[in-house]
């Protein structure tokens, strides 16, 4: 037998027995007359004892010609330590060899093949596979593998039906660039990577399967981030006569479920926040809320004095920071350097310190009285010794510089969470959005959105942009963990939404005939959601990146540096 248990299984329930063990060379340690190896699977490290007088000649002469990362085989029995290591399940017992066999050896490893490596990203990617081995990352992947197996389990038990859907298909507008493969057999034409499932789920609707899923690849060329891939997987679901809040309370329970499966954590519910209560209070349509800290909006109260830094803006809004009256003039100079760098068109941070003895200070005493000061303390609910920071702005440009700003406050003054996990539903998103540099609507989800009934009749206005849309999105901890809406399920509406969207009839039907055609075959009501199981796993592990729980995952450039992907294309032999 290759190998009788894995290298984490052994206990002191097992001394005497004779065992045979595969594995790598963790480290040898070699005081020459006794030498230890520990050797390591992906379940454990078992010790192995050389000893003169106890191991044979020649297997104790072997471990001269191993080292690191050698495969061996190794024969031996059961024995108990003598000094015991109570920091692995191994750690009461040893292995005293009768043979050792290399079965291969290994060159040695670029990086430390330890918890925490000396290796750098870069040199670890290009051997990813040396990685791999590292316990971190095994542990991530076997996460992902439960993770994923927790969600069929759940989604088989409601009647979901997994089913696949192609890879070589057509263009899916998913708001990003699709990757184009070439082909062979009708030159000249082209298939597209899906962006995602969504029109093959549409259609398995009007196939009739009801309650669809798929742990879909999906691709998007686009600008990569820490948690965005090229290629990632989509937890993809659909399902038929279904209302908003139905999905939301099935998906709201399959993320608790698997919280509980993965984490033994119980979340809280999930408040339902509107987009534009969003935007108001955070600035972003995925506000963290593990903090409170929601902006306050004092437009007027700060215009109604001339102060030529604020006076001509459209939008004022602040920030408290409780019990921050006693940061530093070096502190708020940090926060001032933060906005200057990276929100140019904004102006602030103005700061208005509560101080602790009721009076005020700020960096625009001489505009203002105690009584205006007074009037920004109770708009924002100050108590002495809190802080104020102040933007001013065009509307989107400040309210995305306060929500960057809020952040880096909570990470400068280290503000603990109120909780570790703070879930919501961010729902009432507009349908569509306005795209300056092309002068014409785009879809805020995807075409295929439905916009809120009591809003169909806006689309026939000169305002369309005010129609909102069934869609909603799923969101911890300020991640956009996933994304989903009720479908339009008529053609006619279909091609109003096409014709919004600047699409000719001959578009429309070039690029969306076979779907538009399927639409009139008797299309039940649907609707559905993706959740991305990389940001998933991410947010069930920990770690600072989707990468880290993705075996072979590119690089911010797109690049898979070990196979050197992609690479220009050599003419076939
Ligand atoms: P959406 O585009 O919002 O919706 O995607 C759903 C979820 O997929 C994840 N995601 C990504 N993860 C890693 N890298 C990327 N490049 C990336 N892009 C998206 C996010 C996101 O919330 N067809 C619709 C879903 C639907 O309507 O049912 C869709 O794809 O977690």
């Amino acid at each position: 037998m290759a190998r009788t248990h894995h290298c984490g299984a052994l206990r002191l329930t097992d001394k005497g027995k004779q065992v045979t063990l595969c594995g790598w060379v963790q480290e040898i340690r070699d005081k020459g007359h006794l030498c230890w190896i520990d050797l390591r699977d992906r379940y454990g490290i078992t010790q192995i004892i050389l000893e003169q007088g106890h191991t044979p000649a020649e297997t104790l002469q072997r471990i001269h010609s191993l080292g690191r990362e050698y495969v061996l085989q190794v024969k031996g029995t059961v024995i108990e330590r003598s000094a015991k290591n109570p920091k692995i399940p191994t750690g009461e017992i040893e292995i005293r060899p009768d043979s050792i066999d290399c079965l291969n050896p290994a060159k040695t490893p670029p990086f430390l093949i330890t918890d925490a490596t000396d290796g750098k990203e870069p040199l670890r990617m290009r051997y990813r596979y040396l990685d791999l081995r590292r316990k971190p990352l095994q542990q991530n992947l076997l996460l992902r593998h439960q993770a994923t197996q927790a969600i069929r389990t759940f989604l088989n038990g409601k009647q979901f039906i997994e089913i696949e859907t192609p890879i070589l298909t057509k263009s899916t507008p998913e708001g990003a660039r699709d990757f184009i493969v070439p082909s062979r057999l009708q030159k000249g034409n082209y298939y597209a990577l899906p962006q995602s499932p969504q029109l093959f789920k549409q259609l398995l609707m009007i196939s009739g399967f009801d309650r669809y899923y798929q742990i879909a690849r999906c691709f998007r060329d686009e600008d990569l981030r820490a948690d965005r891939q090229p290629e990632f997987t989509q937890i993809d679901c659909e399902l038929s006569f279904v209302e908003q809040e139905q999905i939301q309370a099935i998906f709201e329970q399959m993320i608790r479920y698997l919280f509980a499966e993965i984490k033994g954590e119980k979340l809280p519910p999930f408040p339902t926040m509107d987009y534009w209560e969003a935007m108001e209070k955070y600035g972003t349509d995925r506000p963290d809320l593990r903090w409170e800290m929601p902006f306050v909006t004092l437009s007027n109260l700060v215009k109604s004095k001339p102060n030529p830094l604020f006076q001509h803006l459209p939008l004022i809004i602040a920030i408290k920071v409780t019990q921050g009256a006693t940061k530093t003039r070096k502190q708020l100079d940090q926060l001032s350097t933060f906005i200057k760098e990276n929100h140019p068109t904004v102006k602030g941070p103005v700061y208005l310190r509560y101080l602790a003895d009721g009076s005020y200070k700020s960096s625009v005493d001489k505009y203002y009285t105690t009584t205006d000061f007074a009037s920004w303390s109770k708009a924002a609910k100050a108590v002495p010794g809190d802080l104020l920071l102040l933007l001013g702005g065009e509307v989107q440009a400040v309210r995305t510089a306060l929500a960057a700003l809020r952040k880096e406050v909570i990470q400068q003054d280290k503000i603990p969470p109120n909780s570790d996990y703070a879930p919501l539903w961010v729902v009432n998103f507009p349908l569509l959005g306005w795209d300056e540099e092309h002068g014409r609507y785009v879809a805020e989800h995807h075409p295929f959105t439905a916009p809120h009934p009591a809003d169909v009749p806006l689309l026939d206005t000169t305002a369309p942009q005010n129609v909102r849309s069934q869609a909603y999105d799923l969101v911890i901890n300020g991640v956009e963990i996933g994304g989903g809406s009720i479908r339009i399920h008529t053609q006619a509406l279909q091609e109003k939404i096409f014709n919004l969207l600047g699409f000719t009839k001959e578009q429309a039907q070039r690029q969306f005939g076979f779907f538009l055609d399927a639409l009139a075959y008797g299309t039940p009501p649907h609707g559905g959601i993706a959740l991305g199981l990389d940001r998933l796993c991410q947010m069930l592990g920990g770690g600072d990146s989707i990468r880290e729980y993705i075996a072979f995952p590119k690089n911010n450039h797109g690049r898979d540096t070990m196979l050197e992907a992609p690479a220009p294309l050599f003419k076939e032999r």
